[in-house]
């Protein structure tokens, strides 16, 4: 078991459904899905306060990475079928659309672009809506047992908000057509398999393994890493010669804001050799 420390930060928002954490030892915001006793189906309230808080933690010095978990047995069971649909079907449609904003504003607005890496911690159950946050997310990590599945066409209705736009982003289209046809759930293994995750491990070294990727990302250059992820995401939706534009100035955006990553970084393996950049990183 880790033995962090860990301090819930009173001056961030968040509320009830949503927890935040910050372990000052590995530079991670803790965001925690915390409906358990509904398996963290989103709610327009969970909606409202993970933008706050993901909004928050892009501020704060102390978070390098942040991770976005469950508490109990889920990572979230999707849209809440009572509060986000049932609830909202009988009111008037801006409301009906504000509310379907305000759960875009953060699952896939704010993370897809989200500044700082994201990692989903996908430690249970994972239906439906929790599809766009976990695509969203830049790397994801499951429980081997954790269960996962496109269940819309079980209750009804068509994948809506961008579920189907997100599964098209990681899986093949074989993998993807098979599970948003028939609804049929499938393990953190099989999500491994079709690379909707990076990794399935045991329940028990989910955590570890994750604060493990966090390290590797946190040892880093933040500005370095910054450029890497905003290049490959939007780079790849321009043409050539923008894309070329846009990834030099995210490459001189990253040694503006951190001049000495580049220095140290040539410095160490032209001059001292203290280590060989192809093998792994220079020491601080
Ligand atoms: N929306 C609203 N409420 C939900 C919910 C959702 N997506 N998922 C779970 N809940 C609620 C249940 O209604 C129940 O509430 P209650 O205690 O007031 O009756 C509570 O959470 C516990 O759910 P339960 O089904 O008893 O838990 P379980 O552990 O036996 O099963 C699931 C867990 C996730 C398999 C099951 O709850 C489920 O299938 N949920 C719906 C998943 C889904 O299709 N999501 C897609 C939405 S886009």
């Amino acid at each position: 078991m880790t033995t962090e420390t860990t301090t819930t930060p009173h001056h961030l928002p968040g509320g009830d459904t949503v927890r935040v954490e910050i372990d000052d030892d590995h530079g991670i915001g803790w965001v925690y899905f915390n409906r358990p006793e509904k398996r963290n189906a989103m709610n327009p309230k969970l909606n409202f306060e993970m933008f706050e808080v993901l909004d928050a933690l892009e501020g704060e010095d102390r978070v390098k990475v942040v991770v976005l978990t469950g508490t109990g047995a889920a990572w979230s069971a999707g849209m809440d079928l009572k509060e986000y649909f049932r609830e909202t079907d009988g009111k008037p449609r801006w409301v009906q659309h504000r509310v379907r904003g305000q759960g875009t504003n953060w699952q896939h607005r704010k993370l897809l672009n989200y500044p700082k890496p994201t990692i989903a911690m996908v430690n249970g159950w994972c239906f439906g809506g929790a599809f766009i946050p976990l695509v969203a997310c830049d790397l994801a990590i499951a429980s081997v047992d954790a269960q996962f599945g496109l269940s819309e066409v079980n209750w009804g209705v068509t994948p809506g908000n961008l579920v189907t736009r997100a599964l098209a982003e990681v899986i093949p289209t074989r993998d993807a057509m098979y599970h948003i046809m028939t609804g049929k759930p499938f393990d953190g293994r099989k999500a491994e398999q079709m690379r909707l995750v990076n990794e399935a491990v045991p329940a028990e070294q989910l955590r570890e393994r994750t604060i493990e990727i966090a390290g590797e990302l946190s040892s880093l250059s933040q500005w370095v890493v910054h450029g890497t992820k905003m290049g490959f995401r939007h780079s790849r939706l321009m043409s050539w010669e923008a894309a070329e534009d846009f990834l030099y100035a995210k490459h001189d955006q990253a040694i503006l804001f951190d001049e000495q990553a580049r220095a140290k970084g040539m410095q160490g393996f032209l001059d001292d050799k203290t280590y060989r950049p192809g093998l792994g990183t220079h020491e601080g």
